[in-house]
């Protein structure tokens, strides 16, 4: 996917509203939570964000988000050296069709709906939801998880719409003339196989970037990305990978280039023994997160 926002920008809003809100555009947040309950159910049963039996997300490091979104299973860790053709490494994709999950509530709607764990009593009972089901928790741990504050340098939102997601976006990336767009992930062929060994096929296309945002989704009954951005350097990169069972993915990785701010304990030093700091720490993106970057000067004059 990759849209251009700006002259565009009605485009990218029909492409994600079509991609990412398509039944429920302008349903009630109740009838939202009847026909979606179970989806959001699946969602959170995927493994993603990873929450702990104790309720705990894994980790603390550069944000509690990341390790939220870090399922250790799922997130393989790699460096810089190892994004080259022919290299094979075992990779988790968890299989969240976009299309299956929960959809974007128009503004006005999400607006009027609170959004902080203080409300948490009047959301179950809104979404119909009792006290000790595994939805409240995970709306209790996303409601949390959105307000933690964010790390140094790092500006964080959880955005609750589309509009409030390109906003938030817009403030990070936008200029003058801002236009920036959307890259996932995406499974060009699929298997039913979701840990599997990859081997990249090509020299992985460096994504011009002078910053990015990343949004991962949470479970919550509607659409919620948590968003955020660091100040310090990464590279994006689209990687054409084929699965030992035949899939094949164009997948969306980042390096974060400087970790020296991060915990000690983050995963990623454990999986490559390596010290904050030190080696640049990479890892893809599943198929429903997004990453937002700013279009190229070059590429912009279409
Ligand atoms: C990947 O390949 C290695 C070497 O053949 C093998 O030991 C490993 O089990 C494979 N991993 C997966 C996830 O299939």
């Amino acid at each position: 996917m990759g849209v251009a926002v700006g002259a565009a920008s009605r485009n990218i809003l029909l492409h994600l509203l079509l991609l990412l809100s398509t039944h429920c555009h302008g349903c009630s947040a109740r009838s939202l939570s009847e026909n979606h309950g179970e989806k959001f159910m699946d969602h959170r049963l995927s493994g993603f964000p990873k929450i702990d039996d104790d309720g705990h997300a894994h980790g603390h490091g550069m944000s509690h988000m990341d390790h939220l979104m870090m399922d250790p299973q799922s997130m393989i860790f790699f460096t810089l050296d190892d994004l080259k053709p022919g290299k094979t490494m075992p990779i988790y994709f968890p299989k969240r069709d976009p299309s299956s999950s929960p959809r974007f509530l128009p503004r006005e709607e999400a607006e009027s709906i609170p959004f902080s764990s203080g409300a948490l009593p009047h959301l179950l009972d809104r979404f119909s939801f009792s006290t000790d089901s595994p939805q409240a928790k995970a709306m209790e741990d996303t409601l949390k998880h959105c307000e933690t504050k964010p790390v140094k340098g790092e500006t964080k939102s959880c955005a609750t719409s589309l509009e409030s997601m390109l906003d938030f976006v817009h403030g990070i990336l936008g200029g003058k003339s801002p236009r920036f767009r959307a890259i996932s992930t995406s499974h060009l062929i699929g298997s039913s196989t979701r840990f599997q060994n990859f081997t990249i096929q090509e020299a992985p296309r460096g994504v011009p970037a002078s910053k990015m945002v990343a949004c991962h989704t949470l479970p919550y009954p509607y659409a919620v990305f948590y968003c955020h951005s660091q100040e310090s350097e990464n590279k994006v990169f689209e990687v054409v990978l084929a699965g030992e069972n035949g899939d094949r993915v164009k997948a969306v990785a980042v390096c974060h280039l400087d970790t020296s701010q991060w915990n000690r304990d983050h995963p990623s030093f454990r999986v490559l023994g390596i010290e904050p700091g030190t080696l640049p720490v990479c890892h893809f993106f599943p198929a429903d997160n997004l990453v937002w970057v700013p279009i190229a000067p070059a590429l912009s004059m279409v």
